[in-house]
């Protein structure tokens, strides 16, 4: 029998061979090389929680394999991490949801690639804010579908209800909204958010809330959920929510999709030939972080407080760089065009002469679709962040 050639290279389907690497997870492992190499490295890339998962969520799941539930668990998840996401939107939001309305994913990414997928045919229109969270339009384009982007500059980061109707086209299908936002730490008012939310339902497109910073938002904006809007609203909705941010709890890798019975059964066909459900142990996690005390929320929020106000007047302080007011979120989003000199001409090339000359981490805010911005993330002690800050005041000032 002939058989075939082993090709030269892999023949990457075509969908895969458009998709970029996740910039930010590879700025975290270019700073994990660096520091295992005994470089004295700043690290202000990464997009994780710099506390520890707090006791009682640690005890849980040790708790919970102690018990033998190490099982496969519903594609769903538990009944009971299930009934602790229901119960949180309940307590909160005085918003109801039916088991049937709610599933657990591994991390909020899978939620919002699960959304994606399900109702995405090739061709369709996607509309995402610009700047936009790396993994957006990855997920877009897995699905086939067509992002188009919003620019949102001249409004400071902050996304409106004309701006997305000007948008729509008859082949747009949904819009992914992110709201505190990620890498901008802006906020959509709730008016505006509702208002988004009416051209959504009149023009028959469905909506992700991607709530992954919801209980990080600093006053005087105030948290807001997607869930409370009224049922004819809520019905064109899918919200990805997360663990991983609020309970500092990014290895465990749970999430959670609510959106409605129907949406949520074709996101879980598609869960259900993938990963099947989250692991067992983390999501005992997860039902006992929403159930227990919540007092490590506030304590990471009041630290996250203190760093965003020493962290802004730092930045500000810097000749030529601006830096708008993060509402929400632990990144600040400066404009670093102003500090341009003869070596940079870029936020890549300021970014990469931060990590040559001053071995600190930063995000090229181009990778966000925001060319001439950096993304610094303040979820690192004060005293990194302000090592940070010196060796970006002397890329600033061109005197490395
Ligand atoms: C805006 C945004 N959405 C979703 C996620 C996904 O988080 P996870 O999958 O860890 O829940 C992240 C993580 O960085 C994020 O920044």
């Amino acid at each position: 029998m002939m058989t075939k050639p082993v090709p030269s290279s892999f023949p990457v389907s075509d969908n895969v061979a458009r998709m970029k690497a996740s910039s930010t997870l590879a700025a975290m492992q270019t700073a994990s090389a660096m520091r295992t190499a005994g470089v004295d490295v700043v690290d202000l890339g990464a997009g994780e929680p710099d506390f520890d998962t707090p006791q009682n969520i640690k005890d849980a799941a040790a708790a919970a394999m102690s018990a033998g539930k190490t099982k496969y668990t519903p594609t769903a998840g538990t009944r009971d991490l299930q009934q602790a996401i229901i119960d949180f939107y309940q307590r909160e939001f005085g918003a109801g949801y039916e088991p049937g309305e709610v599933m657990a994913t591994a991390g909020g990414k899978q939620a919002i690639f699960n959304a994606v997928v399900s109702l995405i045919n090739p061709g369709d229109e996607v509309l995402l804010s610009q700047p936009y969270w790396v993994s957006f339009p990855e997920i877009v384009t897995f699905a086939g579908g067509q992002s188009v982007f919003i620019e949102t500059e001249g409004n400071d980061f902050v996304l409106t209800a004309d701006m997305v109707r000007d948008a729509i086209t008859p082949r747009t299908r949904l819009i992914i909204l992110n709201s505190p936002s990620n890498p901008s730490g802006r906020v959509i008012p709730p008016t505006e958010f509702e208002r988004i939310m009416e051209i959504v339902a009149e023009r028959d497109m469905y909506a992700i809330s991607d709530e992954c910073y919801l209980r990080f938002v600093y006053p005087p904006a105030k948290v807001f959920s997607a869930a409370v809007l009224r049922p004819e609203l809520r019905r064109r909705l899918c919200i990805a929510g997360s663990f991983s941010k609020t309970y500092a709890m990014t290895g465990w890798r749970v999430g959670y999709a609510l959106a409605n019975a129907e949406w949520t059964r074709a996101m879980l066909r598609v869960q259900g030939h993938s990963t099947s459900n989250t692991t067992s142990i983390a999501q005992a996690a997860a039902a006992e972080a929403l159930n227990g005390p919540q007092d490590s929320v506030a304590t990471m929020l009041a630290e996250y407080t203190r760093r965003r106000e020493w962290l802004l007047a730092a930045l500000n302080d810097i000749p030529g760089l601006r830096c708008p007011q993060p509402e929400g979120a632990f990144y600040a989003f400066p404009d670093v065009r102003g500090c341009f000199k003869d070596k940079a001409r870029t936020s890549r090339d300021f970014a990469n002469e931060l990590l040559q000359n001053e071995q600190t981490v930063v995000t090229d805010g181009a990778d966000f679709g925001a060319e001439g911005f950096i993304r610094i993330s303040y979820a690192t002690s004060l005293d990194r962040l302000a090592e940070g800050v010196k060796r970006i005041r002397r890329v600033a000032e061109g005197s490395t």
